[in-house]
């Protein structure tokens, strides 16, 4: 058991192989926090923090006259509301008596083997109940009648805790009001941390930001109604001199894909709260007469061996404990995508001539991207109406899919299931099926309305409209797409005093549709997108193995986007194209080698205009392809050791020099090393790159892609050698930006 309570002392102990988690029963009452810290294997009590008298701090009034301690001074397990902590509260909750006062105290634990899903919502799950233990604490508000029941679940083999929230209404009549109710709350000790985050904007997402943290509020939130491009679902607390391979590193991530808030407050004696979850921002929940709500989970992640070792957790436990599906432990198809080679601009014969050609140079899988349905011949039209446009494509989807079928390539499609466009027939038979707020004009995006999926209503109607395509054209993939933020969150089936339900509601009626269509069509291999990587988040990845990273595929600017992307989400993930040049989002031209080397960290494939290659740049792609069927297993399930340090070089918003990782099997039997140049320079310094996480006593091969510049190919040396001495390399111009060599075990 990876949970022990010690009844005599009063102490949780939460051990994860190289960590534990501390919580602390005092008085039989209040749960305070003891600390997240190396491994114990038992608690004395000696570094328990001191309870003594503070100015300003008011004392519990039933330890009045036994102590003097204020819970404005201590590490608390979950935050009370208005009665002492004057820190960020964990709750928000409107009682019958019109206060949000929150006083928690304990009134049971339960542990068991294994863990309970959440209800209606995606988290990680065990695939046998020897994965991990569960622990649930109860906390009653005796006033208000409110129970909180604390859910950890802890992981066997992985430094990591998954932690939610049940809040139970358990008066027998009368509802409470919830407005407010974070997934987890954590108090580290001193505030000598940096807090790092995943920033940015469309086509830009991702860029890893850390600043110090500083006395009061620092965070990030969604307010988009999405996870959103501008920031991730993501914070880590590490410390000053954490690096890639040492130091403190503490992660949090939401398995959630609406907004969300994540925060850390440094209080007055330097403690440092975290927070995170549901954005309390234009949400509220009435709950009735033994109600229940449960938040959505966070996987925290602790790393006392530095970012690498925090992000290996991340996608060891999102590969094999978040993603499901057969596709989820598959090797990822290489794609043709036709959406930069045609945009709108498309017909039958076009597809199929851009399909002939991709399947001579080893491509897998041709993906129909927007514009085949309705009247769509721009983004003026047609979402919602699922249903072949016969001008562009005449024999219509099964055509296509049997025509590429034939050809021996699976076939994907492109969908946005989420909108509705004002000129549509869906939109003309039912104009209350859209998000909206009654009396005010509705906010278009992309020229198109968000569908109100807190409606079953429409949420069928989605299901059924799917699955009638589904089951009548043989789609092997679909690109599920997302492409503006939810305004005017309202719905004409919730009351007036429930409109601030609608955006979680939201999420509950996607996570049943995706839940509904990954059951019924298992062998579909989902691709979540939102404009690239608006919905990166985890949430998504529960049902949908891969994601579209980002609609910017310069392989230069690339390397930030997926290198941050690389700190908490597996390459199994994060979905890779090689497009033309000049790029169509910032006009950068970079080699065809420097575009397929980077794009060769993910799960990789094309969107280009194939016809419009010269045969020695077809031969180029049909090598890439051949390289990329031979390290795809490593890449997309190995190891990644990121292995310069990208993080001191890379400013905010901006790109690093140089980007370089090395991926290993979990064999150790093949290692990849890639290294990017971002700016490349004449006569360039010499950079040394030391191979990680091979077998340091069994001899490899190398192979380089391309030009054998540094006479490394065919050499033979040990792990050892590889690792401890490394391999130097400048930025030579017929490297053309890149470099990608192959180690493999002889
Ligand atoms: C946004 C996506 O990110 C693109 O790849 C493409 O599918 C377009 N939408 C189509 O509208």
């Amino acid at each position: 058991m990876s949970i022990h309570f010690n009844s005599e002392k009063k102490v949780f102990l939460l051990n994860t192989p190289s960590s534990s988690y501390v919580i602390r029963l005092f008085e039989d009452k209040y749960l305070l926090h003891g600390g997240w810290i190396s491994r114990l294997e038992d608690w004395s009590g000696i570094c328990e923090l001191p309870m003594h008298d503070r100015p300003f701090g008011p004392v519990p009034n039933d330890l009045h006259g036994r102590y003097s301690f204020s819970l404005d001074s201590q590490m608390m397990e979950f935050a009370t509301t208005g009665v002492g902590d004057f820190r960020n509260s964990s709750i928000e909750v409107k009682g019958k008596d019109g206060s949000i006062a929150f006083c928690g105290k304990y009134k049971g634990h339960r542990i068991y083997e294994g863990k309970k899903n959440i209800p209606e919502l995606p988290s990680t799950f065990v695939n046998t109940n020897s994965d991990a233990d569960s622990l649930e604490i109860d906390l009653l508000d005796e006033s208000s009648g409110v129970l909180v029941t604390l859910v950890y679940t802890v992981w066997n083999e992985l430094d990591a805790i998954c932690r939610h929230v049940v809040v139970k209404n358990t008066n027998s009549e009368g509802s409470v009001c919830l407005q407010k109710i974070m997934s987890a709350t954590l108090d580290f000790m001193g505030s000598r941390y940096k807090m790092l985050q995943l920033s940015g904007a469309w086509a830009r997402e991702r860029h890893v930001v850390e600043r110090k943290l500083v006395p009061g509020y620092q965070g990030i939130e969604s307010r988009r109604c999405a996870s959103s491009h501008q920031q991730n679902p993501f914070i880590a607390l590490t410390d000053y001199n954490t690096t890639e391979e040492t130091g403190h590193a503490f992660g949090f991530n939401l398995v959630y894909s609406g907004s969300f808030t994540a925060q850390v407050e440094v209080d007055q004696y330097s403690f440092s709260r975290v927070q995170m979850g549901i954005n309390p921002f234009n949400f509220e929940w009435n709950l009735g007469a033994g109600e229940e709500f449960y938040t959505p989970e966070v996987v925290m992640v602790y790393s006392d061996q530095g970012l690498g070792h925090m992000s290996r957790t991340y996608h060891d436990l999102y590969r094999n404990n978040l993603c499901r599906g057969k596709w989820s432990k598959m090797e990822r198809p290489i794609v043709i995508n036709n959406w930069e080679a045609t945009y709108f601009d498309f017909n039958e014969e076009k597809l199929f001539a851009l399909a002939d050609t991709a399947k001579k140079q080893g491509i897998e899988l041709f993906v129909l991207d927007d514009g085949w349905f309705g009247k769509r011949n721009d983004d003026r039209s047609s979402l919602g109406d699922w249903v072949e446009n016969r001008d562009k494509i005449k024999g219509g989807l099964k055509a296509i899919a049997d025509g590429m079928h034939a050809r021996g390539l699976k076939f994907g499609v492109w969908f946005e299931p989420e909108m509705v466009s004002p000129d549509s027939n869906l939109y003309r038979a039912h104009p209350d099926w859209a998000l909206h707020i009654d009396g005010r004009p509705q906010t278009l995006g992309r020229n198109q309305l968000v569908l109100d999926y807190s409606r079953k209503d429409v949420t069928d109607y989605i299901i059924e409209s799917l699955s009638t395509i589904f089951s009548t054209v043989d789609i092997d993939y679909v690109k599920w797409d997302f492409n503006r933020s939810p305004t005017e969150i309202g719905s004409s089936l919730v009351s007036s005093d429930s409109q601030m339900t609608v955006g979680h509601k939201f999420y509950l009626g996607l996570y049943r549709v995706m839940e509904a269509l990954i059951t019924k069509f298992p062998n579909i291999l989902f691709e979540s997108c939102s404009g690239g990587g608006g919905r990166y988040d985890p949430g998504m990845f529960h049902y949908m193995s891969q994601a579209w990273t980002s609609d910017d595929t310069d392989a230069v600017a690339r390397v930030a986007i997926q290198m941050g992307s690389s700190l908490v989400y597996p390459a199994s993930g994060m979905s890779c194209h090689v497009s033309a040049v000049p790029n169509h989002q910032n006009g950068r031209v970079t080699s065809l080698k420097q575009r397929g080397e980077c794009a060769m960290a993910g799960t990789f494939g094309y969107e280009l205009d194939l016809n419009k290659f010269s045969q020695s740049e077809l031969d180029q792609i049909k090598a890439q392809c051949e390289l990329y069927k031979k390290i795809r297993k490593t890449v997309q399930y190995g190891d990644l050791y990121r292995i310069n340090d990208i993080w001191e070089e890379m400013s905010p918003a901006d790109v690093c020099k140089l980007g370089a990782w090395v991926i290993v099997s979990k064999d150790k039997k093949q290692a990849v090393l890639s290294a990017v140049w971002t700016t490349p320079e004449a006569n360039s310094e010499f950079n040394l790159f030391k191979w990680k996480g091979l077998d340091e006593n069994a001899k490899y091969v190398l192979h380089i892609n391309g030009e054998n510049l540094f006479g490394w190919e065919g050499k033979i040396a040990t792990g050892k050698e590889l690792m401890n001495a490394g391999i130097f390399a400048s930025c030579h111009p017929h490297l053309l930006g890149s470099l990608l060599v192959v180690a493999d075990k002889i």
